[in-house]
């Protein structure tokens, strides 16, 4: 079975379509960076018309790259949520216009799935059970994965983000959006002892985060430095931006470590915008080999919003038998807000 998949929850337009027995046939990906950095941060309503239009020519580069075309599609699936809700409809309109068209099944499927299980879309693939760390924007949690639909939520961010505590730390050392990449970049530079950060929740006994201490700390930290001796030098810039991975990377491992050890499963895998940061991989890697276990992230192109986990998302819910293909009704919502547990089974 041939399924397109349409990702436009925030600030990247993905098409891909997967087979559900060979797996992902082709996938292209627009990126609306460029468009929103001017202002800082994603503009919604910008996205939601830039998504517009570049949806259609997208869905024709995958179709020819993957050598097939519309005829071939059996079921349509789309992002339906959590994210920004205008954004969102665009993708979910087309989806379920398309479906309507040429009467195939539409599939909704939560963003955070698609996420959770792409690094299944590389090899090799972890096996079930695993610990997931799953690290983005908008969300920062653990989980306990037993297979596709049955996830249980072990720990999460109390207040921002692991993506976020990058982007707004990022902002007040002004540096550019995304703050993740920018940060990261300046950080391989710098020296992440020269400035202690606070590692907020690093010993509480659960496994919660809480981020929104340490852009605090450093918004205090630089304004101190500030006065001391006017702007920055490149030096300290790179220091406090290598402070301010290490705190952030030192949280993460500690509390998914530490969820290894609850769980006592062997395998971790790292997905979400953030998975990509290369300070956080070597940390894993690191600490799960010294554990005797494993850690798989995504291949960094599916690490950040894709369309392509969108699409196996559904594929993998096709195969576990959790989507009703017959439903030909094509009324649908979108899910700003959506807890992950609602796809559970
Ligand atoms: O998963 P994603 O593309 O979007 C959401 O669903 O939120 O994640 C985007 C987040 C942003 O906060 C971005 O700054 C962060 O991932 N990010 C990184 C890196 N690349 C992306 N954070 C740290 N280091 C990176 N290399
Ligand atoms: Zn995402």
């Amino acid at each position: 079975m041939i399924i397109i998949g349409f990702e436009s929850s925030c600030d990247e337009t993905g098409v891909a379509v997967v087979c559900t027995q060979r797996g992902l046939l082709a996938h292209a990906l627009h990126s609306q960076i460029a468009m929103h950095r001017e202002y800082g941060g994603v503009v919604p309503e910008l996205a939601s018309r830039d998504h517009i239009q570049r949806i259609l020519p997208l869905t024709e580069a995958t179709l020819q790259q993957a050598g097939i075309s519309m005829d071939d599609i059996d079921a349509v699936a789309y992002t339906a949520g959590p994210g920004l809700a205008g954004a969102l409809l665009v993708g979910a309109s087309v989806a379920q216009a398309f479906a309507w068209a040429r009467g195939l099944p539409a599939i909704p499927v939560h963003h955070l799935e698609g996420h959770l299980l792409s690094p299944l879309l590389a090899q090799p693939q972890p096996q079930f059970p695993f610990v997931a760390l799953l690290v983005s924007g908008g969300h920062t949690q653990l989980m306990r994965v037993d297979g596709v639909g049955k996830y249980e939520l072990l720990g999460e961010t109390l207040d921002d983000a692991a993506g976020e505590a990058f982007d707004k730390t990022a902002k007040l050392m002004g540096l550019g959006y995304p703050g993740g990449p920018a940060l990261s970049r300046l950080a391989a530079q710098g020296d992440a002892s020269r400035y202690d950060l606070p590692r907020p929740l690093l010993h509480s006994h659960d496994l919660d985060f809480s981020f929104s201490g340490l852009k605090t700390a450093v918004l205090t930290r630089l304004k101190s430095l500030e006065k001391a001796g006017g702007a920055l030098s490149d030096g300290q810039r790179a220091d406090l931006a290598a402070g301010t991975e290490a705190a952030i990377v030192d949280v993460l491992a500690f509390k998914a470590i530490k969820a290894i050890k609850q769980t006592r499963l062997k395998r971790l895998v790292v997905a979400g915008g953030v998975g990509a940061n290369r300070r956080l991989r070597a940390r894993l890697v690191e600490s799960m080999a010294a554990l005797g276990g494993d850690v798989f992230f995504p291949p960094l192109e599916f690490c950040t919003d894709n369309g392509a986990m969108i699409a196996f998302a559904a594929a993998q819910r096709v195969n576990a038998g959790l989507v009703d293909l017959s439903d030909g009704s094509h009324a649908f919502t979108v899910r700003p807000r959506w807890d992950l547990q609602d796809v559970c089974v």
